[in-house]
């Protein structure tokens, strides 16, 4: 038996260098957890990637004595390398999942990187549809569709936390940006209309923050956690009365001005395939591919 308002032990990981808040959520009843949004470091100048960052989330599942049945991604990350395929080879009872979304995501990106689409929606464990419901122990979680940033985002609803990969941000944030392909303002909106639906004292955990400089007299460490009902009342780009023209429209000029992520092209590849690294070539060297004037 789930319940549905469980409250559930979040532990939150700040991966300095991509902005990536990683977490491990725990149903302290049964022990069972769930990792969402891991991520594995990888150093783009060297060409390097370690596992320490996915070593102290392993180091907490371990301590905590947690048993994890989930490794969840709220969409295929642009900014950031998985470590989902890592901590399943070192966490044999959890399964890696993702929204039905990204057979879309990996349609649009299949010929430039020579993906085999078919394939590739395999080396996820589960592709959750809109809405599905699994638990976390005992505590009851919902797949919820946050298409808007990508097509594939989904949001998940843990117990009482809800965790929004890259739809809402903390409140002096914003929101994710919309303008990758697949990406919509308007979807966005909607996306978010439904998050403020849930009880304001839904507990909000979000995918990136990078804090804010102490220049601009507001300086803040990065944070992970807030509320529905304080999304609703102090959200910079979406409150509970912006309109859907309003927040299109600032959003769209927000957008205009962002460059590309710098990871895009190493994440894309990795995380399409749920972080599986591409095979060696025959002299035993893995290669990321950099396709041009692609992005
Ligand atoms: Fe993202």
């Amino acid at each position: 038996m789930t319940t549905p308002a469980a409250t559930v032990q979040v532990h939150p990981f700040h991966h300095a260098d991509t902005g990536t808040w990683s977490y491990v959520v725990a149903d302290s009843a049964t022990r069972q957890a769930a990792i969402i949004d891991p991520v594995l470091d990888f150093d783009a100048r060297g060409g390097r990637i370690s596992h320490a960052f996915a070593q102290k989330l392993l180091d907490c599942v371990n301590e905590q004595q947690l048993q994890v049945r989930w490794l969840l991604e709220t969409h295929a990350h642009a900014d950031h390398l998985t470590a989902a395929q890592w901590l399943g080879a070192r966490l044999p009872d959890a399964l890696i999942a993702i929204g039905h979304g990204i057979r879309e995501v990996q349609r649009t990106f299949a010929p430039v990187f020579e993906l085999d689409p078919e394939t590739a929606a395999d080396s996820f464990d589960c592709l959750f549809n809109d809405d599905d419901e699994f638990a976390v122990g005992m505590a009851r979680a919902v797949a919820i569709p946050v298409p808007g940033h990508t097509r594939d985002s989904l949001a998940y609803l843990v117990g009482d936390a809800l965790f929004t990969g890259d739809s809402l941000f903390m409140p002096d944030a914003g929101t994710a940006r919309c303008d990758f392909p697949g990406g919509d303002a308007a979807m966005l909106f909607r996306s978010i209309q439904r998050l403020y639906e849930l009880p304001e004292s839904t507990r909000v955990f979000v995918c990136h923050d990078y804090g804010k400089p102490a220049s601009d007299g507001k300086g803040r460490e990065p944070a992970c956690e807030t509320t529905i009902g304080e999304q609703k009342r102090n959200n910079i780009h979406v409150r509970e009365h912006t309109s859907e023209a309003e927040f299109i429209a600032l959003r769209e000029a927000r957008d205009a001005i962002l460059a590309a992520p710098a990871l895009i092209i190493p994440s894309l590849q990795v995380n399409l395939r749920a972080g599986a690294l591409p095979v060696a070539a025959p002299n035993g060297i893995r290669y990321l591919r950099i396709p041009l004037d692609q992005f």
